[in-house]
């Protein structure tokens, strides 16, 4: 049998608006952007799968003996993505892949589901399978989830594979809903990364996800989706951190709603100050924030031409997102790049991303 060839890109994502809501049933606002993970490679004759990062180092497995490695679990990604589509009836068989990328890893946006949907476009050109895009997103999240340890929602593989240059994707998680909303012409998003690793990040993000669903219960409703200011405003009955996790899923989802009209209409300022507002709202009610975060989000609040900050992503470390005047965007990235290392020490990794096209 001839060698087949294939290869295939996913981007990361940056999170604009909607933090944690997608496992609670509610709706998000993400972008993919200008870095990605690619990888490419060939079929073999044999069942062995053997996946070679340039970063990492490689691995080779036995697909009879596909289960989450302990060591190189960077590899779990792939081989998580590769046990999924099995059991969706995609004839994978052995092959050897190169992967490589450039999105910044523990930084909340998203180099896992960027190698996941990679990975997963890679092997469906290597062994055709017809399956919908939202199965594909699935399949990934599951892989995540199963492989990685991670009970992440799906708004990292929705937006890294339905992403539209220039554009922002709206999903809601329980209609699966996917649209494309205009971003403002001229403006820009600076990236800008903590420093700080997200080690117990994960343990963080099950947590969480577990008060929402023990806010839900407690409030009777199936899911924080179901449920708006003024009920919760009347349920002093629940523990207050339950109603704190609680009031941030409400809050994010109606900015979330807002935010779309906003943009529909061109109006970054409003935008902006929903950034804001989400922010507190991770501080203060989620606390999923970090001292570094906030201070990166608070130099650039009194930056010029900036409309608004965030966290971005699961939070617990990672980055920020400001939203800026696209004019004067290098600028205030290099400004606050040097602030935030005058009162830290850390020299962050701070970047204008362009928002780009999703998976190919
Ligand atoms: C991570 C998860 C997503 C989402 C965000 C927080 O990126 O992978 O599913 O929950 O955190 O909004």
């Amino acid at each position: 049998m001839r060698d087949m060839t294939a290869a295939a890109r996913a981007p990361g994502r940056v999170e604009l608006l909607g933090n944690h809501t997608d496992y609670n049933e509610g709706v998000v606002l993400g972008a993919a952007i200008d870095r990605r993970a690619t990888v490419t490679g060939a079929s073999r004759a044999d069942e062995t799968i053997a996946i070679r990062s340039a970063d990492f180092g490689a691995v080779k497995v036995q697909l009879s003996q596909l289960r989450p490695l302990t060591e190189n679990r960077w590899a779990n990604y792939a081989l998580g993505v590769v046990h999924e589509l099995r059991e969706l009836g995609v004839p994978v068989a052995g092959f050897d892949a190169q992967v490589s990328s450039d999105v910044p890893i523990g930084s909340g946006l998203s180099s896992s589901a960027a190698f996941e949907l990679a990975s997963a476009l890679f092997i469906l050109k290597l062994f055709p399978h017809q399956l919908a895009p939202m199965e594909i997103a699935k399949a990934c999240q599951r892989a995540e989830n199963h492989f990685a340890g991670v009970q992440s929602g799906l708004l990292d593989q929705i937006t890294s594979l339905f992403g539209r240059k220039d554009c922002a994707v709206f999903f809601d998680a329980r209609t699966e809903e996917v649209r494309i909303v205009p971003f403002p012409a001229g403006l820009a998003l600076v990236i800008a990364e903590s420093g700080k690793k997200r080690e117990l990040a994960s343990g963080e993000y099950n947590l969480r996800r577990e008060q929402t669903r023990a806010a839900a219960a407690a409030l009777g409703v199936h899911a924080l989706r179901d449920l708006n200011s003024a009920m919760l405003a009347s349920r002093s009955d629940i523990p207050a951190l339950l109603r704190s996790r609680a009031a941030h899923i409400v809050g994010e989802n109606d900015r979330v709603w807002h935010a779309v009209e906003l943009l529909n209409r061109g109006d970054g300022e409003g935008f902006g100050q929903l950034m804001n507002q989400s922010h507190e709202s991770s501080r203060q009610n989620f606390e999923n924030s970090t001292p570094e975060l906030d201070l990166l989000v608070s130099i650039a609040r009194q930056l010029p031409g900036v409309l608004g900050a965030r966290l971005t992503g699961g939070g617990f470390g990672g980055a920020t997102v400001t939203l800026c005047q696209r004019a004067g965007a290098v600028e205030i990235a290099n400004k606050l790049s040097r602030k935030y290392e005058a009162q830290t020490g850390i020299a962050p990794r701070v970047f204008v991303c362009e928002i780009a096209d999703g998976a190919a």
